[in-house]
């Protein structure tokens, strides 16, 4: 303690060395007798004692000191500017000519001018430790000063002030609920054992944000091919998230971003995006998705090769010809892809095949296959394509059956009797039909003639067939027959285009 230097009537060192009990009957008192002031402020003191004969009754200090009133055996006085740095005060009185004196602590408080929690990470991983620190600069006095760290309204730890300025740290772990929670700290200034109050001075908050990014795979859901000019759609999917609403979600493809739709539902995020390949992206593209949560991201690659497929196209020199005519079929394709026209391969990739043919009443209805590959990074693609030839001949008749291109018209002709009967309708074999027939099939590339005997004989009985009905061979009547009948397409079986 500094003591008061300036104004003492005694040296100091005679004043201590004054044998106590020599005026002990008498005492100095000091009112009001707990001193306590805030600092810069001013407080009136009264300074008296019991020694009858008291003279010079006074205050000594290096305070600012005015004085109020006295009387027999007191003194008032008015301190101001009450400060840190002098706290005590010597009161003093001659007694039958001898000095007596009491020294008298004043206590300074002073609410802290700083209380402040420091900074706290932007983003705190949920499960990891963090360290809060309070700063408390300027309380007295620091033995009354406590720090209160708090979460919300809830006291995390309660520390005394040490140093100037006082740092005290507490460590908590973040948890999700403390997404949003505001932490503070206040400074607790305890006057009240001095008659004074709890005064408390609290930091600003600070609002934490926690949050969980997991480890664990993003699904990212994309074809592995994709054809320039078609619409595809990606997909990207990370579960285990908090808080997803702050999460944020890209795809990429290549180092064009693709516009995503964004959805979350509670720990899920998931990107939608539908994108068209242009030409120019052919090739072996990367697309990327990444998930940024907090100061940390998940990406996850996968590669997709874009191609064109031109192709093919499969012509025919005309769909439809007459027997006998040169038939021309030609496959192309884009390029790099290899073409194979029933069978035979082109030369190269990118070439075409051709197929020519002197066509027949066979090659009606055929179909000719063109399959095209095309050969990207991991995998060969394919495609087909075919056509059907029609070729025109002339009507034919072989065997009570009748066939041409186009259709022939059938009609047979009962020799004896010149009566025309329509071919190609079953009728009930009856007697009257006896006889030799001439049946004629015509169409614009030909005709054909056959003779057709029926020998009707006997009871009805069950039994059909045209055969039975040609030259020689025996109808039984009521049965359903025909003369002609018309004969299904050659190659029925070929099928047409897919
Ligand atoms: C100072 O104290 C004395 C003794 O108790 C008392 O007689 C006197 O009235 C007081 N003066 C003031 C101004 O309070
Ligand atoms: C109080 O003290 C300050 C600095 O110690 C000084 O500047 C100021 O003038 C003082 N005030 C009074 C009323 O003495
Ligand atoms: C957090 O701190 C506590 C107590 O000091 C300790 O037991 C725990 O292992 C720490 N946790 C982490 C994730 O560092
Ligand atoms: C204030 O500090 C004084 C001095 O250290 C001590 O005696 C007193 O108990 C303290 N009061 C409180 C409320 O802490
Ligand atoms: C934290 O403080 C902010 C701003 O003062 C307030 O909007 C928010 O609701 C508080 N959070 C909690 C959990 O009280
Ligand atoms: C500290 O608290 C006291 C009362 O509790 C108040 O008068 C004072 O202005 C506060 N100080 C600051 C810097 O807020
Ligand atoms: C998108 O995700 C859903 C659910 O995971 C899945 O069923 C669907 O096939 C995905 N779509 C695409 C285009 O990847
Ligand atoms: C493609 O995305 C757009 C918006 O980005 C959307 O309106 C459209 O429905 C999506 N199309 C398909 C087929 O998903
Ligand atoms: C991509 O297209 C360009 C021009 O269209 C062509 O030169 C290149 O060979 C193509 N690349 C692949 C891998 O198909
Ligand atoms: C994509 O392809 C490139 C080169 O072809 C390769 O280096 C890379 O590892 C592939 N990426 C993935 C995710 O497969
Ligand atoms: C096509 O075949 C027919 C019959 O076999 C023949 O008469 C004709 O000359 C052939 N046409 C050509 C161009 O070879
Ligand atoms: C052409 O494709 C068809 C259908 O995919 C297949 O059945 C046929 O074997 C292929 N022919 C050749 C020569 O690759």
């Amino acid at each position: 303690y500094a003591l008061p230097s300036a104004k003492t009537t005694l040296p100091l060192h005679l004043l201590l060395a004054l044998p106590t009990g020599a005026q002990g009957q008498f005492s100095l008192r000091l009112e009001p007798q707990d001193l306590v002031v805030p600092e810069g402020g001013s407080i009136s003191v009264n300074c008296s004692t019991d020694c009858p004969n008291a003279q010079h009754v006074t205050l000594e200090t290096s305070l600012p000191k005015e004085p109020l009133s006295s009387g027999l055996g007191w003194a008032a006085f008015r301190l101001s500017n009450v400060t840190h740095d002098d706290r005590e005060v010597l009161c003093s009185s001659f007694c039958n000519g001898l000095q007596i004196s009491g020294s008298f602590g004043i206590t300074v408080y002073r609410f802290p001018d700083l209380v402040e929690l420091e900074p706290l990470p932007s983003w705190q991983p949920v499960g990891q430790n963090l360290t809060l620190s309070c700063q408390v600069a300027g309380g007295a006095p620091q033995d009354n000063l406590t720090v209160v760290l708090l979460r919300g309204e809830e006291e995390l730890s309660r520390q005394p002030a040490v140093g100037e300025p006082a740092l005290v740290n507490h460590m908590v772990e973040a948890r999700r609920e403390d997404h949003g929670a505001n932490f503070s700290c206040r400074a607790e200034l305890d006057l009240r054992s001095r008659g004074l109050g709890l005064f408390q001075n609290s930091s600003a908050p600070r609002q934490l944000r926690t949050y969980a990014l997991p480890v664990g795979p993003l699904h990212l859901d994309v074809p592995r091919f994709l054809e320039v000019e078609r619409l595809w759609l990606a997909n990207c999917t990370l579960d285990g998230l908090f808080p997803a609403s702050e999460a944020k979600i890209q795809l990429a493809l290549g180092d064009q971003m693709l516009k995503s739709q964004v959805e979350r539902h509670g720990d899920r995020i998931t990107a939608t995006a539908n994108s068209t390949a242009r030409a120019e992206q052919n090739g072996t593209q990367e697309i990327v998705c990444k998930v940024t949560l907090g100061d940390e991201s998940r990406e996850t690659r996968r590669n997709l090769t874009i191609y064109s497929f031109q192709g093919p196209i499969l012509t025919l020199s005309a769909p439809s010809v007459a027997e006998g005519t040169i038939v021309t079929v030609t496959c192309t394709a884009g390029a790099r892809i290899q073409v194979t026209l029933d069978g035979v391969p082109a030369e190269a990739p990118g070439q075409p095949v051709q197929l020519q043919l002197n066509a027949t009443e066979r090659d009606d209805r055929r179909s000719f296959i063109c399959n095209a590959t095309l050969k990207v990074d991991g995998g060969i693609l394919y495609r087909n394509e075919s056509v059907q030839l029609r070729v025109l001949y002339g009507a034919k008749i072989d065997r009570c059956q009748a066939w041409g291109n186009p259709d022939p018209e059938l009609q047979c002709v009962k020799q004896a009797s010149k009566v025309k009967v329509l071919a190609g309708t079953p009728f009930v074999v009856r007697l009257k039909h006896h006889g030799t027939y001439t049946c004629h099939a015509n169409n614009s590339h030909g005709k054909d003639t056959v003779t057709v005997v029926v020998n009707v004989q006997g009871e009805p009985r069950r039994g059909w067939g045209c055969r039975a009905a040609s030259p020689g061979g025996v109808l039984p009547a009521a049965l359903r027959a025909e003369l002609v009948a018309p004969r299904r397409a050659l190659n029925p079986e070929r099928r047409a285009g897919s």
